[in-house]
C-alpha cells in the first residue's frame, strides 16, 4: 500500500507540514508494508490550473498528479486561509483528473491560528474529497498554535490523535475495496470554447 502525506501549507517554517511530518512518521514506525511519500506543495514548481486536460500537465506538476493518483490512501494538511483551505491546495485539486482520490481513503490534518474555523474540515474540505468520489475519513486533526512550543508539536493529545487518524485511513484502505463508492458519477466533461 502507497500512502502519500500532501502539504498545502506555503509557508517556509510549516506548522501544518509538523503535524503531517508527525502523521506520517507514525505510519513508517508502525507500518512495514505501508510505502509512504510526502508531497510539500511549497517546495514545487506547480502550473496554475489553465483548463487543460490533466494528461497535458508537465514537470512538477506532471509528477505531483502521477504521485496522487498512484496513491493508495491520502493524508491531506492544509493552514486555515480566511477560513478555509489555501490556495495551492485549491489549485492541486485542479489540475487532478476526476478520479484522482476515487476510492481512497483521506485522512484530513488543518491548522488555525486559533479554533475559530474548525468547521471548515466540515464544509470545505470534506466536500472536495466528496466531489472526487474519495472518502474523508472521520476524525480530522485541527491544530492551532497552543499546540506548538519551541518550533515543535507540543500537545500529547493532539500526538495521539495524528496516530489514530492515519491508523484509521490505513485500515480503511486495506479493507474497504477501492471499487466501492456507490453510483457511478456523471461525466463531466472539459470542453473550451471552440469544441462547443
Ligand atoms: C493569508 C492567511 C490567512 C489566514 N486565515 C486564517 C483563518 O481564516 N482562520 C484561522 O484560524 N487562521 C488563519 N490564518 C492563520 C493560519 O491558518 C495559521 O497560522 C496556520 O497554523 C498556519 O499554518 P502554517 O504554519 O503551516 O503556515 C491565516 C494565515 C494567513 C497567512
Amino acid at each position: 500500500m502507497k500512502l502519500l502525506g500532501v502539504s498545502a501549507s506555503p509557508s517556509a517554517d510549516s506548522k501544518t507540514l509538523l503535524a503531517l511530518t508527525a502523521a506520517v512518521a507514525h505510519v513508517r514506525w508502525r507500518y512495514d508494508d505501508v510505502a509512504t511519500d510526502v508531497i510539500n506543495l511549497r517546495d514545487l514548481d506547480m502550473a496554475f490550473c489553465d483548463g487543460r486536460d490533466p494528461d497535458r500537465y508537465e514537470g512538477d506538476t506532471r509528477v505531483v498528479i502521477d504521485t496522487v493518483v498512484a496513491a493508495d490512501a491520502l493524508i491531506i494538511a492544509t493552514p486555515m486561509y480566511r477560513g478555509s483551505y489555501t490556495g495551492i491546495l485549491k489549485n492541486l485539486v485542479d489540475v487532478l483528473p476526476n478520479d484522482a482520490l476515487q476510492g481512497k481513503p483521506v485522512g484530513l490534518i488543518a491548522s488555525g491560528g486559533s479554533d475559530h474555523h474548525f468547521l471548515a474540515v466540515e464544509h470545505q474540505l470534506k466536500p472536495l474529497i466528496g466531489f472526487f468520489y474519495g472518502h474523508p475519513i472521520p476524525g480530522a486533526v485541527y491544530l492551532n498554535n497552543d499546540h506548538f512550543a519551541a518550533g515543535r508539536l507540543a500537545d500529547p493529545g493532539i500526538i495521539d490523535r495524528l496516530a489514530q487518524l492515519v491508523d484509521a485511513v490505513v485500515e480503511f484502505a486495506r479493507r474497504v475495496p477501492r471499487t466501492v463508492v456507490g453510483a457511478d458519477r456523471p461525466t463531466i466533461t472539459r470542453k473550451t470554447l471552440a469544441e462547443t
